[in-house]
């Protein structure tokens, strides 16, 4: 093979990490403006009611402050009645910032302190009074289960469908089977907390046009939502986020800060950036507190029977869902399935996708249960997981495009040494404390969505690639590179890919693990139409070499078109001929719907996990973790190794750390900081592998690529839950497992 051929599927190092680490990335809060303003956010202490009275005439004769927007004073917007603001609005009317004087949740925007600096502004939002008349609230899901409901259905439903319907009789199954297993599982909200806070930048141009600097996953998306909110049209506005500081999912939506910093820009027809602090940063979509309770059967070592419930939590004024339940039969051939999934409305603001949204939450409550089965049957889980496998999807009857679980089973069980398992809860310790190894798989839906590219080259032979989509952390500006370079024959140092600008072409908000496919079709499409330019460019301008030549024939590599046996033309020569020296090609990734629709299409993973556990303080350590992957095609072994690192290392986070700590007498978050929202740092961290088998998979897109940014995260949190569990013989199914949890000898509390 060419060299050029061999990017993709090679560790490529970031194009964008010289620009992280020597600190010349930019991000939103960073970019300057002559005679900015700064906004400063005042956020309600309360959780339900009305703001009765707000003193803003102190506060505006401090030196510096220019004006004080609220409810009482904003300016007339567009969306009055508009319900899909963005994106990734669920069914219902989404939160309007400084729309009335209701108050919906803690820490709702109420007003926006404008001011010629920073501290300025701070400063006056810290003595701005205002009064509030308090009304009764809820925000603990397990004190209203009672509340609970079915959600709406909307344009979200498609890529969130609720549970399929009952198959069989669930209930006579279970009482008829060998063993059975379950409980209630439940875990609170948790924020997503990226690095990069909140922010937007927003540059009043003098024809009234805005070019903003966002912190988010979707410029155009973004954009979209400036265009609706405010009534403006596309062409007037220009989202930019070339750096994203880390999402995972809290930028899908458009965030309150850019509403304000907007409302403000337009307002005083100035540029003004609004940036959230970390406090601020628990005051909008979380990962929704969920209740689920879970009861398998098996006979035989076979599953006859799985019931799987969850109540999830949402606003008031939206229905987010989450697919929570919808998995265990996905991967459990059952002929009696009884699933149902609920929400319950609290004065909460909607709760946000956060990696894995539903599946991570789900699959916990799966994977420990059928641990638990396989426990009570005697049979090693591996084996117990191998005896229930199909590469039929049940709860569909379609065949996975591809599905090498089975090989992740295997490679990551070698990997770990799990034939050394004594499978005997409490048998094994180490140093005085309790060993346990625990197991769990994984799956998480591979999509694919629409977009475009565009790829330019130019006669000075370089190859530029653009799409609107986002690089939250991922890779993404990495492998488009690989990939472009790849498809078009030439070296990557003569490629350039440019992202992060609503100007370039549609690419919708980066999440769901769909962008690798989504965004890289639309690269592969656009590269294709260029090659299929260039030839038909050098047919006319080199007739002489390709004259009798078909496009079937011709090569690109090594930046030149060739003929076999001839030494061909340099691309660049080819683009020489044209009048303006360049050659541009514009396309629309394809969907292969027809063969998608016989398809389920998902990325598997197998996980391993050893902890220690102290019985006489309760805590736990996770020594060391092996993840096997299975997602089709990986594109940067690399890039793709760190999303499952970070997956994984959110799995501990999740399994045993985080957990945002709401005073429901206030409903109030009560550690919303980085301090006391207990994330892990690199002492509880050891030894984690990643294996990605092979898996090839011609169905699921062009390229075989299913995407990594979710499955790392799923199996894990199980995973440690399960090695507890064989540490201890204790099975704790609440999250996050701490320290009190593990100690605890009683069943946990009902409710
Ligand atoms: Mo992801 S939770 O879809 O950013």
């Amino acid at each position: 093979m060419p060299r050029s051929d061999s990017y993709i599927g090679s560790p490529h190092s970031r194009v964008d990490g010289p620009a992280k680490v020597t600190g010349r990335a930019k991000y939103a809060a960073e970019y300057h403006h002559p005679g900015l303003l700064q906004g400063y956010i005042v956020n309600s202490p309360i959780t339900r009611g009305r703001i009765t009275a707000i003193h803003s005439g102190e506060v505006l004769k401090i030196p510096g402050v220019i004006k004080i927007l609220t409810h009482e004073n904003r300016q007339n917007t567009a969306w009055m009645n508009l319900k899909y603001a963005d994106m990734d609005a669920p069914p219902g009317v989404p939160f309007k910032p400084l729309h009335d004087a209701t108050i919906r949740f803690n820490g709702q925007p109420v007003a926006l302190v404008i001011a010629e600096s920073f501290e300025v502004a701070r400063y006056a939002a810290s003595v701005l009074r205002i009064d509030y008349a308090e009304e009764s609230h809820a925000t603990d899901v397990r004190t209203r289960l009672d509340e609970a409901r079915k959600p709406k259905k909307g344009l979200a439903t498609f890529l969130k469908p609720p549970p399929p319907k009952p198959k069989g009789k669930v209930e006579q199954a279970l009482a008829g089977a060998d063993v059975t297993a379950g409980g209630r599982f439940y875990h609170g909200i948790e924020h997503h907390n990226p690095m990069e806070l909140f922010a937007s930048t927003v540059i009043y141009e003098e024809d009234g046009k805005l070019t903003i600097f966002d912190k988010t996953q979707g410029t155009i998306n973004s954009q979209l939502y400036v265009k609706n909110v405010f009534g403006k049209s596309f062409k007037d506005v220009r989202v930019l986020a070339p750096y994203v500081g880390g999402a995972f999912g809290s930028g899908l939506r458009p965030q309150y800060q850019l509403f304000l910093a907007v409302l403000a820009a337009l307002d005083l027809q100035r540029s003004v950036r609004v940036t959230m602090n970390r406090h601020q940063m628990f005051t909008f979509g979380h990962r929704p507190a969920t209740v689920q309770h879970t009861n398998f059967g098996a006979t035989g070592g076979k599953v006859v029977a799985l019931q799987h419930d969850a109540i999830g939590e949402t606003s008031r004024f939206e229905d987010y869902t989450e697919i929570v339940v919808n998995w265990a039969n996905m991967v459990y051939p059952s002929p009696h399935v009884k699933l149902g999934y609920q929400l319950v409305p609290l004065d909460v603001p909607t709760p946000t996708d956060m990696r894995a949204p539903g599946g991570v939450t789900g699959q916990h409550a799966i994977e420990c249960t059928i641990d638990e089965l396989a426990h009570k049957a005697g049979v090693d889980p591996i084996e117990f997981r191998l005896k229930n496998y199909s590469l039929i999807n049940d709860a569909d009857g379609k065949p996975y495009s591809s599905k090498e679980l089975a090989e992740c089973f295997l490679q990551g069980a070698a990997q770990f040494g799990w034939k050394d398992r004594n499978p005997l809860p409490r048998s094994m310790t180490r140093n005085g404390k309790q060993v346990g190894w625990g197991m769990a798989s994984g799956i998480w839906e591979a999509m694919q969505v629409i977009a475009r590219a565009e790829a330019v080259l130019t006669a000075d032979g370089k190859l530029t690639v653009r799409s609107a989509v986002t690089d939250i952390g991922t890779g993404t500006w990495t492998i488009m590179t690989q990939l472009a370079a790849d498809c078009m024959g030439m070296n990557i140092e003569d490629v350039t890919f440019e992202l992060g600008d609503s100007r370039l072409p549609f690419a919708p908000i980066q999440g769901g693990s769909f962008t690798s496919s989504t965004v890289g079709v639309a690269v592969k499409a656009a590269c294709d139409g260029l090659k299929k330019k260039l030839f038909k460019r050098a047919v006319t301008s080199f007739p002489e070499r390709f004259g009798s030549t078909e496009f079937g024939e011709v090569n690109f590599s090594e930046g030149r078109l060739t003929v076999p046996g001839q030494e061909g033309v340099a691309l660049k020569d080819i683009v020489a001929t044209t009048k303006r020296g360049q050659l541009v090609s514009r396309n629309t990734g394809s969907l292969p719907l027809l063969k998608l629709r016989k398809v389920t299409r998902a990325a598997h993973s197998a996980a391993f996990v050893e902890v220690e556990v102290d019985e006489d303080f309760g805590h736990v350590k996770v020594t060391r973790a092996v993840t096997a992957v299975a997602a089709g095609k990986i594109m940067n072994p690399k890039t793709a190794r760190s999303q499952i690192l970070g997956g994984m290392v959110w799995g501990i986070s999740k399994a045993l750390r985080e957990e945002t700590i709401i005073d429901h007498r206030y409903g109030r978050v009560m550690n919303a900081n980085l301090a006391e929202y207990h994330t892990p740092v690199h002492a509880d961290i050891h030894q984690l592998d990643v294996i990605f088998v092979e898996e090839r998979d011609e169905i699921v897109n062009e390229l075989g690529v299913k995407g990594v940014g979710e499955i790392g995260i799923v199996g894990l949190v199980p995973a440690i839950a399960n090695a507890i569990f064989h540490a201890t013989g204790r099975r704790v199914r609440d999250l996050p497992i701490t320290l009190d949890k593990v100690m605890r000898q009683e069943e946990p509390r009902k409710n």
